[in-house]
Order: structure tokens, then C-alpha cells, then sequence
């Protein structure tokens, strides 16, 4: 098969309805979309990804009016939570109906949804009357794409057609959070931060599970793994036992003396962590295929989008 990159949101929207899979921009990260209701579509989502059925996926639709017939009931807190931070990148967890198939949720009795903001992929999702079922568009376990030629790096032959949406802006997967009693729990970090969260609604409960059984089953602790080894600390603690031409690194706003400049990825000169956050799996990939010894990644401040970069590379430098 021959996979075509391009802008055509009528096709990549008729190609949906046809059943295949397809490339689709989203503000956070690209997505391997597909009919979210066709157990067929969904079991090949499954098979381009190499993902294991017991790991659940999001479903994408254009509105709230939408969601309603995939679960039993929207909480309060969700829908409040809706007003301010949807389209966006967040994904709720909600009860589901009898409509969405099992393979979706992984037998779960919950589904998750989302609204994504990104105008080509709205407008996709305007013009079919099902949700999209889209997890991050890269094999299982592999650092998430933020441009179609991260895609067709890694999907090229596998799907019809890649929509070409520009590089996503926030750069990291959407915050999950689930409905509790009492406020919300957040199972992932992702693109809208705890301090945002905690303007609309408190408590936000933060249960970022790394365990082999997981609330959110796709939170293993080997994730966003790219091939090379990569180190989570300070760079000049690593250094000494490698050649400085041995090693990347990859720093939020400045350069390490003694290290060729060339190796080094700075993700956002001006210390912007919402930048920083945009650029950093690029950075990853670029630095994967230096073939470097080891990659030295700095801890980012825990702070707005920091933490959910830290997440990424504390699950990036897992030992496996
Ligand atoms: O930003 C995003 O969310 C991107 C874009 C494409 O929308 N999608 C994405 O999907 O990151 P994926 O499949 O790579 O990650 C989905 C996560 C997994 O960790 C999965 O375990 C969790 O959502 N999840 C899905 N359904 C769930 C459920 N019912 N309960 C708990 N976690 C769930
Ligand atoms: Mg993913």
C-alpha cells in the first residue's frame, strides 16, 4: 500500500467511512485514526500499532453533542471542565454505552473522549457521523510523532493516507482525568497542566500510575522509549565515563561547555516550557538517529508542562 501524505480533509474524511485507517493532525500529538464504532477498523488499529488489546483507546469527536450517545452520563465536574478546556488537549473518562464496541475500551465500563483542537482534524471529524478512535501514531511503545513525516517514518505502507496538518502545537499527549466523588483524578500528565486544571476544579487528585497494572493501562513504565539509551539528570555528572562525541544531550534552555554543540538539543533558548514541550519529541527522534552511546536528558522544572515532559523522559530512560 502506498501511503499519500496531503491536505485533502474530504478524502481523509470518505476514507474513514470506507473503513481504513488514517494519519490525523491534533494539536498534541498526530493520531492512527479510525472508524471508533467498526470492530474491524479498531482490530486494525490495533495491528499497524502492534499494540496490545488490553490497552484502550481515546475516541475523537468535533462536540460534546457528540459524545453523549457513547456514555451513560456526563458528571458535573466533567462538563464544567468541558466549558473551559475543550477542544483541547484533555480526555475525560466517562461511563460507557452499550454503542461502543469492547475493543475500544478493552472490556473497560468506561470510555475515553476527547475534543481535539486542531482545525483540519474538526473539520474532518464535522463531516462523519462516528467518533475516531485515535492513539498516538507510532509502533507500541515508541516516541509519539508531532509532524506527518514523523508518521510516514514509522506507518509508511501501512495506511492509505496521512492528513497533513502541520506540526502539532502542544507537542505531548492530552491530559487524561477521570471523575472522583470529589473533584478529579489525573491518570496521565499531558498537554493542559495541573495549575490550569486546579483554576476550574479542586481537587485535582494526581495518580500518574508507572506500575504493571495501571489505572490508565498504556502508562507502563517503559513508554516513549526511543532506541538509543537516554539518562534522565544532570549532564555533567554522565560525561565523564563516555568521549563527548559519544553523547546527546538534550537541555531546556542552554548549551554544556565540552560537549560539541552539534550533540546538543536545546528545546527552548528563551526557557519557555510550553515551547520546550512542542519541540521535545522531535528533539528525541533527532537524537535517536545520531546513533549516539547514550543520550543525557536534563530534569525540567515541575512546574505547567515540565511535569508532563519529566513524565516522558522518566519513561523514556526506564531501564527495560
Ligand atoms: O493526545 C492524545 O491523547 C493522543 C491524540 C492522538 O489524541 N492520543 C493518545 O492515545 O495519546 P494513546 O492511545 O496513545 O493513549 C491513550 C491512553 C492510554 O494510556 C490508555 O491506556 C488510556 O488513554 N485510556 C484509554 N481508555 C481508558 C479508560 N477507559 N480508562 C483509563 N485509561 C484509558
Ligand atoms: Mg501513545
Amino acid at each position: 500500500m502506498i501511503t499519500k501524505v496531503g491536505q485533502d480533509i474530504s478524502y481523509a474524511a470518505s476514507l474513514l467511512r470506507e473503513g481504513y485507517l488514517v494519519g490525523i493532525p491534533t494539536e498534541t500529538v498526530y493520531g492512527l485514526g479510525g472508524n471508533g464504532l467498526d470492530p474491524v477498523a479498531l482490530a486494525n488499529i490495533f495491528e499497524v500499532k502492534a499494540r496490545p488489546t488490553f490497552d484502550p483507546l481515546i475516541l475523537h469527536a468535533d462536540r460534546l453533542e457528540k459524545v453523549n450517545p457513547l456514555v451513560h452520563h456526563i458528571p458535573k465536574a466533567i462538563q464544567k471542565l468541558a466549558k473551559v478546556f475543550s477542544p483541547g488537549p484533555i480526555t475525560y473518562i466517562l461511563p460507557k454505552s452499550q454503542m461502543v464496541p469492547d475493543l475500544a475500551t478493552a472490556g473497560k465500563p468506561t470510555v475515553a473522549v476527547r475534543i481535539p483542537n486542531h482545525p483540519t482534524t474538526l473539520d474532518v471529524l464535522s463531516r462523519i457521523d462516528f467518533p475516531v478512535a485515535a492513539p498516538s501514531a507510532n509502533p507500541f511503545g515508541y516516541v509519539s510523532p508531532t509532524t506527518p513525516a514523523h508518521v510516514k517514518a514509522q506507518l509508511n505502507h501501512k495506511i492509505p493516507y496521512i492528513l497533513d496538518g502541520g506540526p502539532s502545537s502542544i507537542g505531548l499527549e492530552s491530559t487524561i482525568v477521570e471523575p472522583l466523588e470529589k473533584g478529579i483524578q489525573v491518570l496521565r500528565l499531558g498537554g493542559t497542566s495541573i495549575e490550569d486544571l486546579q483554576q476550574v476544579i479542586t481537587p485535582v487528585k494526581v495518580s500518574n500510575s508507572t506500575g504493571g497494572n495501571p489505572d490508565a493501562p498504556g502508562q507502563l513504565p517503559t513508554h516513549y522509549a526511543p532506541e538509543t539509551r537516554l539518562r534522565l539528570g544532570d549532564p555533567a555528572k554522565h560525561v565523564k565515563k563516555f568521549k563527548p562525541s559519544e553523547i546527546g544531550i538534550l537541555s531546556f534552555y542552554h548549551l554544556y561547555q565540552g560537549i560539541p554543540f552539534a550533540n546538543q538539543y536545546v528545546l527552548s533558548p528563551k526557557g519557555d516550557l510550553n515551547e520546550a514541550a512542542q519541540h521535545l519529541f522531535d528533539a528525541l527522534r533527532k537524537l535517536d538517529e545520531r546513533n549516539f552511546k547514550l543520550v543525557i536528558a536534563e530534569r525540567f522544572p515541575d512546574e505547567g508542562l515540565g511535569r508532563a515532559i519529566n513524565d516522558r523522559l522518566e519513561r523514556a530512560s526506564a531501564k527495560r
